[in-house]
């Protein structure tokens, strides 16, 4: 009935699914997970409780989580070892808990999740626990289980999600892990201050950055047009870009029920490239300066052999004439920041592709919000 409409469009501000309005709450989100926390220009963590000077000392660092909050994770790994130059270990929480995982009293469980209820990230959680690690949760649930039992807590300030695939909630826990990893990074001697300052400032800018690139949505949704005929497709990357691209592939099969697999663009010839058929998509991610010659010349291997390529990059970079079929250019940032500003466009490729699909965009068939089960 017509009052049942008002209020489901009421809730949707205006938009058509929650997940485009989550989207589009993405840069009012990091906002309010990154400026409290930013004082005189640099990341101070204190006021969540946690203590820098211990933290890097720590053996250690894992960061366990399951889905999108793995792959936050992924991209906290590439910037702390990067900047703060502390292993880190990430892993499946599934697969973390059940295979004997070495971790002492000496070391830092990272747990990350949106709902602070996912049943294997708890049991992870647990388990450091029980051998003494420290343990520290970046969640979005005020309350939830997860947050109430580890030691540590630094909420997410991306307010409700109700789409079942993930956005904001992803956006908000990559901007804690750079929080975390500027702020080691300092506390470290790995970065001097200045560098550190000039980082966070950029982080600050962030919020403008992913609005700039919400603007792209409807070459996005044209590139979505491009996808929704395909039965299966690649998205490559190297590095950071490659912890993203695993994100874009989860968000577009997820909700658009199509296969699409992420892959490490230099492993490409190691089997995977067999696959490549005339016509086949291929999302390339390359915002990484140092690494876009290489993944440029696993473009032109892949559209050798037929693929359509897609290529998401920097504003800066010059890609030859024919190197791919369409290009999404990014506004600039930090290089380290990248993945920030690549993100959104991921989801809107995902997002038009579902709502090209007719598919239920926002409860995708088989899947819950949050998986209380093991
Ligand atoms: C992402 O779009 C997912 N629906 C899913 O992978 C999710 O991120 C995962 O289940 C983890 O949930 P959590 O963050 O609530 O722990």
């Amino acid at each position: 009935n017509t009052a049942d409409w008002d209020v489901d469009a009421a809730e949707k501000g205006g938009y058509e699914h929650f997940m485009l309005k989550e989207i589009h709450e993405q840069p009012a989100a990091v906002r309010d997970t990154v400026s409290p926390r930013i004082i005189n220009g640099m990341p101070d963590l204190s006021q969540d409780g946690v203590d820098m000077q211990k933290l890097k000392d720590y053996r250690q660092i894992f960061i366990v989580a399951c889905g999108t909050a793995m792959h936050a994770g992924m991209v906290g790994k590439y910037v702390i070892e990067k900047l703060a130059r502390k292993p880190v270990i990430v892993d499946i929480a599934s697969e973390f808990r059940y295979r004997d995982p070495i971790i002492t009293k000496d070391d830092l469980m990272i747990v990350i999740s949106q709902s602070g209820e996912t049943a294997d990230t708890m049991a992870v959680l647990r388990l450091a626990k029980e051998v003494g690690a420290a343990t520290l949760a970046v969640v979005n649930v005020v309350g939830s289980s997860i947050a109430r039992e580890a030691d540590m807590v630094i909420y997410t300030h991306a307010g409700p999600e109700i789409s079942v695939a993930s956005t904001k909630a992803y956006m908000v826990q990559i901007s804690v892990m750079y929080l975390l990893a500027f702020e080691l990074a300092y506390a470290n001697g790995t970065i001097d201050k200045e560098r550190c300052m000039e980082l966070t400032a950029q982080l600050g800018q962030m919020p403008d950055i992913i609005r700039e690139t919400l603007e792209l949505k409807d070459t996005c949704s044209f590139v979505a047009s491009k996808l929704v005929n395909a039965e299966s497709l690649l998205y490559i990357g190297r590095g950071l870009d490659y912890a993203l691209s695993m994100e874009g592939s989860l968000k577009l099969k997820e909700i658009s029920y199509i296969h699409s697999e992420s892959y490490a663009a230099g492993e490409l010839k190691h089997g995977t490239i067999s696959l490549i058929t005339e016509g086949m998509p291929v999302i390339a991610v390359a915002t990484q300066k140092k690494l876009i010659e290489k993944t440029v010349s696993n473009i032109r291997e892949v559209k050798a052999r037929g693929a359509m390529v897609i290529l998401i990059c920097d504003n800066s970079i010059e890609v030859g004439e024919g190197v791919a079929d369409y290009i999404i250019r990014l506004p600039q940032t930090d290089e380290q920041l990248m993945p920030m500003a690549a993100a959104a466009p991921l989801q809107l490729i995902a997002y038009y592709t579902s709502v090209l699909k007719g598919n239920d965009v926002d409860k995708p068939r088989n899947l819950a919000k949050s998986v209380t089960v093991e």
